[in-house]
């Protein structure tokens, strides 16, 4: 069953869609007001490799999101033949390019190629997915930093949403760099839209379900469909499910439903909040992803 076919009162669905929305109209007229201020308008690149079809998605919609707030970009791709170094010298142009704020490199990439190796020749200060190990240590320090965009897109969605966090006891399922460990960190960090008790679960955690029975806000992020089930759940939390799975489906004219990491049919009628896939989590991490290029445009967080 899909989101739409369940029966959920509107009030408990978390509207990511709105929300990216709302901060998009926010980073649009900053973008107006800082162009008839005489500034450039920020500029963000992206770099797609080969022909994912879910990566192809992301980026085409990363791109239009770009155009929707005044925000010029470029999309560069290239054959899943390309060679890592050929790959390295596209990021070192892109890096010395005044014209390009931000950029990111949409993952996964070929198995030839070491994504953390690209990752690390992104210069800090246009890496707009935060992923770079100086973006990630300066988060860690607390320290002003680009934010990886999705954790970063969860927190701000929680506040949005005036879901209370601070005391309240967070499962995390998912370890990954982009999403499981970071968010881990930023809801625990001193802050009143976090001070979250964090407990970080993955495929090693014994008793999975005992753990996410006494979660306040679980927070699914293993990439595995349907994982989380009603016996996870204490009546009453949180989810957000930060799954994006493509799973087969005839009945689709794309061939495919997007499955998110919960088992919504189940699990919504016992949730006091919960995120839709799409919908959810997906648009906040777009909203995100355009704000870090506005402040990395600004020399925000690395003074230009
Ligand atoms: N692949 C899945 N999520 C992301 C993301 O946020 N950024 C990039 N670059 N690749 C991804």
């Amino acid at each position: 069953m899909t989101p739409e076919n369940v029966l959920v009162e509107t009030s408990r669905l978390i509207d990511g869609k709105q929300t990216a929305e709302d901060i998009k109209v926010e980073i649009a007229a900053e973008v107006a007001q800082r162009r008839a201020a005489g500034h450039k308008v920020p500029h963000l690149a992206a770099i797609l490799v080969g022909h994912d079809g879910g990566s192809e998605t992301y980026v085409r919609n990363k791109v239009l999101a770009c155009e929707r707030v005044g925000f010029a970009s470029t999309l560069l791709r290239y054959e899943d033949d390309i060679t890592e170094a050929e790959l390295l010298a596209k990021v070192a142009e892109l890096n010395e390019d005044p014209e390009i704020d931000g950029f990111i490199v949409q993952l996964p990439l070929p198995r030839h190629i070491d994504p953390d190796k690209v990752i690390e020749a992104i210069r800090p200060e246009k890496d707009v997915d935060g992923f770079h190990p100086m973006n990630i240590g300066r988060m860690v320090a607390g320290l002003p930093a680009l934010l990886p965009a999705t954790p970063s897109g969860i927190v701000e969605l929680l506040a949005r949403q005036g879901i209370k966090t601070s005391g309240k006891h967070c499962v995390v399922i998912g370890r990954s760099n982009i999403v499981g460990t970071p968010v881990s960190i930023l809801l625990a960090k001193n802050l009143d839209t976090a001070n979250c008790t964090v407990t970080l679960c993955h495929s090693r955690t014994q008793n999975l379900a005992d753990i996410c029975r006494t979660a306040d806000i679980v927070v699914a992020a293993i990439g595995r469909p349907e994982f989380v089930t009603a016996d996870m759940i204490k009546p009453g939390a949180v989810v957000i499910d930060v799954g994006t799975t493509r799973v087969a489906d005839a009945s689709k004219k794309s061939g495919f439903t997007l499955k998110g990491d919960v088992n919504f049919s189940e699990v919504a009628p016992l949730a006091s909040r919960i995120t839709p896939v799409p919908g959810g989590v997906g648009p906040m991490t777009i909203a995100m992803l355009l704000l870090n290029t506005l402040r990395a445009a600004k020399g925000e967080i690395h003074p230009k």
